[in-house]
């Protein structure tokens, strides 16, 4: 049991060394979690490091679950090269509102923290396969984020998923749009949720992008597909001309060809 728990701790710190390598994560930009409750009794005999913490949302599917979760201020390179050292073991009280610090060192978890719990939530509530939620600062997307135009329903997910096959192919839903709000607020997690329902990310208007699987690497997928579309917006931009995109036609046989729906 422990060997696969250090698999999973293992899968976050090569998740985290990806969106530093990428320059997607200044500073302590950025936050993984992942629901390990499988590996419960590893937890079992360790003493809650700290009171119960509130949540900020309420996750009765949480009750008893246990999220292994990077900390907050923590650095994604530092997470990649001693990942226990930077993330936080924390267990949902009976109350589902409520949380305790269970792993040896006193990590506090990421300030986004209201988001992570509202999804893995409505993971267990929805009967979803995913367990890791990854929240990133890529640079392309966000900058997109900042040009109202793209902001309007379905325009950027539709642009984004024309410009390179794997975009469409992968990330069928699209994109979902959620408009500023104050970092690791409950009205963030919300709007976020909301839009997750029918989205397969979330770009969170001039801030970043979030993301879910069924692993953080499988999260860190679509993210960077995603991002590569942005890239080849700019790029073509850069250049000097608009992009001409998929036609519908082409679209449509990928549609055809590979989305099972
Ligand atoms: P944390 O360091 O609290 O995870 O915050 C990083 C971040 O990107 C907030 O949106
Ligand atoms: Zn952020």
């Amino acid at each position: 049991m422990k060997k696969n728990f250090n698999s999973v701790v293992r899968m976050m710190a090569e998740a985290a060394g990806y969106l530093w390598e990428k320059g997607w994560a200044e500073r302590n930009g950025g936050n993984i979690s992942c629901n390990v409750s499988q590996y419960k009794k590893l937890f079992e005999g360790i003493s809650p490091l700290s009171v119960e913490l509130d949540g900020g949302v309420d996750v009765p599917a949480l009750a008893g679950a246990l999220l292994l979760v990077t900390g907050t201020g923590t650095r994604m390179r530092d997470v990649a090269s001693d990942p226990m050292a930077n993330m936080a073991v924390i267990r949902i009280c009976d109350d589902g509102r409520h949380y305790v610090i269970v792993a040896e060192r006193p990590v506090r978890p990421t300030s986004e923290l209201p988001s992570h719990l509202a999804i893995h939530n409505y993971f267990l509530q929805s009967g979803s396969p995913c367990r890791a939620v990854m929240h990133t600062h890529p640079t392309e997307l966000v900058a997109m984020s900042h040009y109202a135009p793209f902001l309007e329903k379905d325009v950027l997910g539709t642009l984004l998923r024309s410009l390179i096959p794997e975009t469409y192919i992968f990330c069928p839903k699209g994109l979902g749009i959620v408009p500023y709000a104050l970092p690791g607020s409950q009205k963030l997690a919300e709007k976020t949720l909301e839009k997750l329902r029918s989205h397969d990310v979330v770009l969170w208007e001039k801030h970043g992008v979030l993301a879910v699987g069924k692993d953080p690497v499988e999260a860190f997928d679509m993210i960077d597909i995603l991002n590569k579309s942005a890239q080849i917006y700019v790029r073509a931009r850069a250049m000097g001309f608009v992009p001409a995109g998929l036609t519908p036609e082409q679209m449509e046989e990928l549609r055809k060809s590979f989305i099972p729906f």
